[in-house]
């Protein structure tokens, strides 16, 4: 479970102060697909990268699984998030200079995984995302669907409850993004994963999710 406590985000470069986030508040289930929908800028990104621990809020709580994350030490919210949390992004951050097993692979080795281990558990996640065939590929031999389910392959290898996933097919076409959302409602329904997805695409939100939320970078509706 995920709570977000009277959360204020500024952005302050010398000359310019930006308010992403004033004051949200919001509770996201264990179990929950929730699709967050706003217009550009409104602070969705913001939103979901404080959630993730990849950012820190300028005011409030972040509370997940009943851990608040404040004060945390780099280390120990990397160790937490790494442990706890996926991440799926819209360009999907995989490396291209290493094949698809070792993009998937790469979590565990922050973990110092063993080798083999760390093999079997990308074998069985590559499965998973129906990818298995095209473990020795690399990610610019790939259609960009294939791309995004490698991205959530790496999301899911280390087993986090919690996955998080910004605009996942905003870089694909309709068939694509619709492989990459089935892929999103097995993970929360068959997995039972929690599911926090950013989109624009307000029928994929309906098909999928069990709630859609509004947001104006001030209040989640
Ligand atoms: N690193 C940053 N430094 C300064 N301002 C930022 C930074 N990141 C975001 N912002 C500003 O914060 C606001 C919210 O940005 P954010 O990326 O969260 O919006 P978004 O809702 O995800 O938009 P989109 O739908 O276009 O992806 C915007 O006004 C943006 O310009
Ligand atoms: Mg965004």
């Amino acid at each position: 479970m995920i709570t977000l406590n009277s959360l204020s985000k500024i952005y302050r470069t010398d000359e310019i102060e930006t308010v992403a986030l004033e004051n949200v508040n919001l509770t996201v289930e264990r179990g929950e697909f929730l699709s967050i929908m706003g217009p550009s800028g409104c602070g969705k990104s913001t939103l979901l990268n404080i959630m993730g621990l990849l950012d820190a809020p300028t005011m409030g709580i972040v509370e997940i699984n009943g851990i608040r994350t404040e004060g945390m030490k780099d280390k120990e919210l990397a160790v937490f998030r790494n442990k706890t949390l996926g991440f799926v992004f819209q360009s999907f951050h995989l490396i291209n200079s290493l094949n698809v097993m070792d993009n998937v692979e790469l979590p565990l080795l922050y973990r110092r995984v063993g080798s083999s281990e760390r093999k079997r558990l990308a074998q069985e996640v590559l499965e998973k995302v129906g990818l298995s065939h095209r473990m020795r590929h690399f990610p610019t031999q790939l259609s960009g669907g294939q791309c995004q389910r490698v991205a959530i392959a790496r999301a899911i290898i280390g087993n986090p409850e919690i996955i998080l996933a910004d605009e996942p097919t905003g870089n694909l076409d309709s068939r694509m993004g619709a492989e990459v959302m089935e892929l999103l409602h097995r993970l929360n329904k068959e997995d039972g994963r929690t599911i926090v997805m950013v989109t624009h695409n307000e029928e994929q939100a309906k098909q999928t999710s069990r709630t859609i939320r509004f947001f104006d970078g001030r209040q989640v509706q």
